[in-house]
């Protein structure tokens, strides 16, 4: 198959580069892709950079030009629940976007851009194959809503003001929603797998910091291990 495996940092990155050879660099317009092989998998390593359009604008660049079977996103995130500490895994089934406040806009929920579904919903067979996977090697996740937008979110203020409207969400990060979005329109099935590196509050900023790197390692390496397989 070929699997496209996109992080936003290069500090997510880096596990990906530690591990395998990738002796090639593919490059689309802007955006560079470290190409190579993941077992039988033709990989496209992206970093995208932070944020909506940075995540658009890279993921856009590699589907025009690859036919791509699957899209992996990865790397860290804020928790939202207390039930969920750094190190967690989410394997989100759905995102919306935290900073799309629409109800006054005409028919739309919360997280809804105008004219777009409510949610992009990730249920596929692929997901449920990497599910699987997951539940076979006993590895813990949280499946269910994850949240995007163009803020880091390090306040209980604004982390509150998110869950006022997403009361179920399981996390906060950057990119997500709108990779799905992108890959929803060019009908490529995508999985998240993120780590937990903060709880996205009023320490969030430093957590991030100390493990971001970590939590997005331990992300990569059952990606890679499944990929493997
Ligand atoms: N990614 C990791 N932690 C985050 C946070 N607190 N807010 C937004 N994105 C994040």
């Amino acid at each position: 198959m070929k699997i496209a495996i996109i992080v936003p940092m290069a500090e997510e990155a880096e596990y990906y580069h530690t591990n395998f050879q990738f002796n090639e660099i593919k490059k689309y317009g802007i955006t560079e892709y470290s190409h190579g092989f993941i077992g039988n998998n033709e990989v496209f390593i992206g970093l995208s950079g932070i944020g909506k359009v940075n995540a658009a604008m890279n993921i856009t660049s590699l589907l025009v030009n690859e036919k791509i079977d699957l899209i992996f996103i990865t790397g860290s995130a804020g928790a939202l629940q207390t039930n969920i500490h750094q190190y967690d895994l989410v394997c989100p089934d759905a995102f919306r976007y935290f900073d799309a406040h629409n109800t006054m806009a005409g028919d739309y929920v919360e997280g809804q851009i105008p004219q777009e579904p409510a949610e992009y919903d990730l249920n596929s067979m692929l997901r449920d194959d990497f599910i699987k996977y997951l539940q076979a090697k006993k590895i813990r996740y949280f499946s269910g809503l994850a949240v995007t937008g163009d803020s880091f979110i390090a306040t209980f203020e604004t982390k509150n003001a998110i869950l006022k409207n997403f009361p179920d969400a399981l996390c906060v990060e950057m990119e997500g929603a709108a990779f799905a979005q992108v890959a929803s329109k060019f009908g490529v099935p995508l999985v998240a797998l993120r780590a937990i590196s903060d709880n996205a509050a009023n320490e969030a900023a430093v957590d991030f910091d100390i493990f971001v790197k970590n939590v997005a390692k331990k992300a990569a390496s059952i990606i890679c291990d499944y990929l493997k397989n």
